[in-house]
């Protein structure tokens, strides 16, 4: 579950990763360039740092690519507050970074994309872009929000020769979410609602991530994939102590 995949499809592709310096993006732009793609990380942490929420930054970053074939729009950040407690200033940098990031992202790819009638684009969902979970606001909102991204500029973009997707990550271990894995009281509630009892780990969402961008999903647009190991899928939690042990992070069959 932790391996790097190798896919067809990416060889010889200029990709570029938005939030590529840490957790999910780091493990897609590991599997691009497993796959032979060469890859650009544009990352507030990156050695050559570059906010998504400037567009000045953004665009002098797109415009040093000679061409862009994969734009990953994946920066993205999220903080607890319940609603009464989500400060203005809180939830204008979470839709600033979730929401605004995105749009300038995927923007400025198709703007590089339509004179070649050719490219794919994937943006980081959530899970929380369908659910209400507790706490978060500001990011359910953000995520909620890139699916109208999503749908509009894959139909507006087709046309163009240009495929544009999502992935709607569950609960990935990440330095965005250790604090949960390191808690397993939590997990062990948490996982009885997964059908695969556990949380995911960053190279199955890249493996999602460099399919729909590869060449092998070139009949998918307008798609949002689920990589939550079955959690959308299920009302209430099957784990149950009777016949199942949670061990190592993990429930099983006794
Ligand atoms: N980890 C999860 O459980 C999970 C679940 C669903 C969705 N997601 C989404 O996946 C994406 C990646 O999250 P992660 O878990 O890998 O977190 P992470 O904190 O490990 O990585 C996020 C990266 O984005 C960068 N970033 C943040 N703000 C930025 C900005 N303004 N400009 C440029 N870069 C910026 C950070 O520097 C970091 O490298 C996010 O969009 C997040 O909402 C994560």
């Amino acid at each position: 579950m932790n391996q790097t995949v190798s896919l067809p499809g990416l060889a010889g592709k200029l990709a570029v990763v938005t939030g590529g310096a840490s957790g999910i993006g780091l493990a897609a732009v590991e599997a691009l360039r497993a796959g032979g793609a060469e890859v650009h990380v544009l990352d507030r942490a990156g050695t050559q740092p570059v906010d998504v929420t400037d567009l000045a930054q953004l665009e002098a970053a797109f415009a040093e690519f000679p061409r862009v074939d994969i734009v990953v729009a994946n920066a993205g950040l999220g903080r607890e507050a319940g609603l009464t407690e989500t400060t203005p200033e809180h939830w204008q940098r979470t839709i600033d970074v979730n929401l605004t990031g995105v749009f300038h992202t995927v923007r400025l790819a198709a703007g590089r994309m339509k004179p070649r009638r050719t490219g794919s684009i994937v943006i980081t969902a959530s899970t929380n872009s369908y659910d209400g979970e507790a706490r978060l606001t500001a990011y359910n909102a953000s995520k909620a929000g890139v699916l109208g991204i999503l749908h509009t500029a894959a139909n507006e973009l087709g046309l163009h020769g240009i495929r544009v997707n999502a992935v709607c990550p569950g609960l990935i271990r990440t330095p965005l979410t250790q604090r949960h894995f390191d808690s397993p009281g939590l997990l062990r509630d948490y996982f009885r609602h997964i059908p695969l009892g556990r949380g995911g780990e960053a190279p199955e969402v890249a493996a999602a991530i460099a399919f729909l961008a590869s060449d092998l999903a070139s009949y998918i647009t307008g798609a949002a994939l689920l990589v939550d190991g079955g959690q959308m899928a299920a009302k209430f939690g099957l784990w149950d102590d009777k016949d199942a042990l949670f061990e190592d992070g993990a429930w099983k069959l006794r």
